[in-house]
Parts: structure tokens; C-alpha cells; sequence
């Protein structure tokens, strides 16, 4: 863990660092958070994280405490403060501190804290032999566009994930579509070698990493389509596997009961993870 914390304007030893009990995001879990990655002391795509900060925060009615430059040095400051180069900064804005009533308190303001952490180094069994998901049920609310710190169900489901030896578990809606995993966004290769991840509705979080990917599968000329696909389409895939920032592109090669494709990480997902560290070395190589 990280040595120092930022909270509301100072940094702190992250030992002692803490927030007032009537913070609602501690009563009411409401605010929102960022996770972004550091590579070689740079920011990964931080303009894309900031515009979906933006975005949470406006959905919800939560004021911004400091302007993006002024957030961004306060992050820049924290990583270094930490001595972290590589791995990810957390930063979680609440409504604010206010006596415990749900409607929004009129004069509240913005509670802000980040934390850093370095990488953890990726098991390279799971890269050459991918991991397992499971599937449950998405007993989340109908705004999982937004990045709010309610995440109760992404907790309870990658406890499940974890108590199956499974990396992850991916949820799937009322009528059999995956939605995307408790953490990161899913992805499948059809039999036919078509690349799918579902459409960023209010069904699922937009992740950054996915957007990249997107692109990098473009430009690759790999064949896209967005589009939800249902658990058994997945059971039956040639090649499954996550994006998120801590995941980056992390092959599935087991869902449920089901092996996928010949059991060993995909063409797809080699390719495309291949391409998302080449986009975070050329980051980390950045001069300023
Ligand atoms: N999770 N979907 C959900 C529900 C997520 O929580 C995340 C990110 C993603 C991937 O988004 P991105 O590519 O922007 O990281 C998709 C972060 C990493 C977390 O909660 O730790």
C-alpha cells in the first residue's frame, strides 16, 4: 500500500488517513472513482479517465472539487511522493460531508482522496495458460455507465469468482447477456472470427481500456462488432478474455465448465494484449 494519501487538500501518512463518518460516500456510497495507470512515471490515457470523471460527476449532481490541471498535479505528486512509477492511482470524489438524510445536501462539498499503488506483477502462468470466469447473475442498478463506489455486487461477485479459483466473474442480464465483468469489460472471438463486446449503454461502465482496444482492433483490421452476446455464445467462443487498467488485455481460456476455444489464450487476445503494452511502452518512453 501506498505511503502517503491525499485527502481533501494535504497529503497524509496513509496510515492515519481517514474522512469524517458523515461522509456520504461512507452512508450512502454516494460518489464516484477513477482508477488510472501509471507506465514509466506517465499517466495512461489520464484525458480519457478525466472526461469519464467528468461525466460520473455530472450524472450524479457532484460538484468537481479542482479544475482537471490542478487534479492532475495533485495525482503527479502523489505517485511521486509514493516513489511509484508503474502500477495506478485511485482517486474517489463523494458529495460531500453532511448529517445523514438522502436528498442532497444544498452547501456540501466535494470530498476528494487518491491513493497510489505499484503494479502487481502479473502471473505468467496466466498468460500462457489464461484464466477462468465464472458467470453470475448482474444484481446491479441501471446505471452501471456511472463509476460509482456502490460496488457491493462486483465485491460479492468476484468473491464468488475467487472462492471458484476464478479470476473473474462475468455477469449476465435478465435475458442471458453478459453484461461485463465485476472489474473490467468482456470480449469474445466467435467461431467465425468476429471480435464482440457489448455497446457501452447504462448496462455497462465504458472502460478506457476497451476504448483503447477498440482502436488498436481497428487499426489492426481485425473484424469488430459491438454488440451483447449471450452466456452460452460465450461458453461456445473460439477466444474470450477482459480489458480493464489493472487487467489490461487478459485471456479467458475457461468459462464455467466450458474450455474455450483449444484451452490456450487466442491469437486475438495475444495480438491485442501484445498491442495494448506497446500503446503503455510508448507512453512510459514520453519525455514529458
Ligand atoms: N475497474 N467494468 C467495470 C464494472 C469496472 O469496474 C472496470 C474498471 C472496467 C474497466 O474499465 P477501465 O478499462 O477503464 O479500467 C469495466 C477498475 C479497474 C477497478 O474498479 O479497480
Amino acid at each position: 500500500m501506498s505511503r502517503f494519501a491525499y485527502v481533501n487538500g494535504r497529503f497524509v501518512r496513509h496510515a492515519v488517513a481517514s474522512v469524517h463518518i458523515e461522509d456520504r460516500g461512507y452512508q450512502f456510497a454516494d460518489g464516484v472513482y477513477e482508477v488510472i495507470a501509471l507506465a514509466g512515471g506517465h499517466f495512461v490515457d489520464l484525458d480519457l479517465h478525466l472526461v469519464r470523471l467528468d461525466r460520473s460527476l455530472g450524472e450524479l449532481r457532484i460538484g468537481r472539487p479542482m479544475s482537471d490541471r490542478a487534479l492532475t498535479m495533485v495525482l503527479a505528486n502523489l505517485a511521486k511522493r509514493n516513489g511509484i512509477r508503474d502500477g495506478s492511482v485511485y482517486l474517489q470524489i463523494t458529495r460531500g460531508v453532511a448529517p445523514r438524510d438522502f436528498p442532497f445536501p444544498p452547501d456540501a462539498v466535494p470530498q476528494l482522496v487518491a491513493t497510489a499503488r505499484r503494479a502487481r506483477p502479473v502471473d505468467p502462468k496466466a498468460l500462457t495458460d489464461g484464466v477462468k470466469a465464472i458467470t453470475i447473475p448482474d444484481l446491479r442498478w441501471a446505471r452501471c455507465d456511472i463509476k460509482s463506489v456502490a460496488l457491493l455486487p462486483a465485491a460479492m461477485g468476484k468473491q464468488a469468482a475467487r472462492e471458484a479459483g476464478a479470476y473473474e466473474a462475468w455477469q449476465y442480464d435478465r435475458d442471458g447477456f453478459v453484461t461485463e465483468g465485476t472489474s473490467s469489460n468482456a470480449w469474445i472471438v466467435t467461431r467465425d472470427g468476429e471480435l464482440v463486446t457489448r455497446p457501452p449503454t447504462h448496462a455497462i461502465l465504458n472502460g478506457i481500456t476497451r476504448l483503447v482496444v477498440i482502436e488498436i482492433a481497428k487499426q489492426a483490421g481485425l473484424r469488430f462488432v459491438e454488440r451483447a452476446f449471450t452466456v452460452e455464445e460465450a461458453h461456445a467462443a473460439r477466444e474470450a478474455f477482459v480489458t480493464s487498467t489493472t487487467s489490461f488485455v487478459m485471456p479467458i481460456t475457461q468459462i464455467d465448465d466450458a474450455t474455450i476455444g483449444n484451452g490456450k489464450p487466442g491469437s486475438f487476445a495475444l495480438q491485442l494484449r501484445e498491442k495494448y503494452q506497446g500503446h503503455m511502452a510508448e507512453i512510459a518512453g514520453r519525455r514529458t
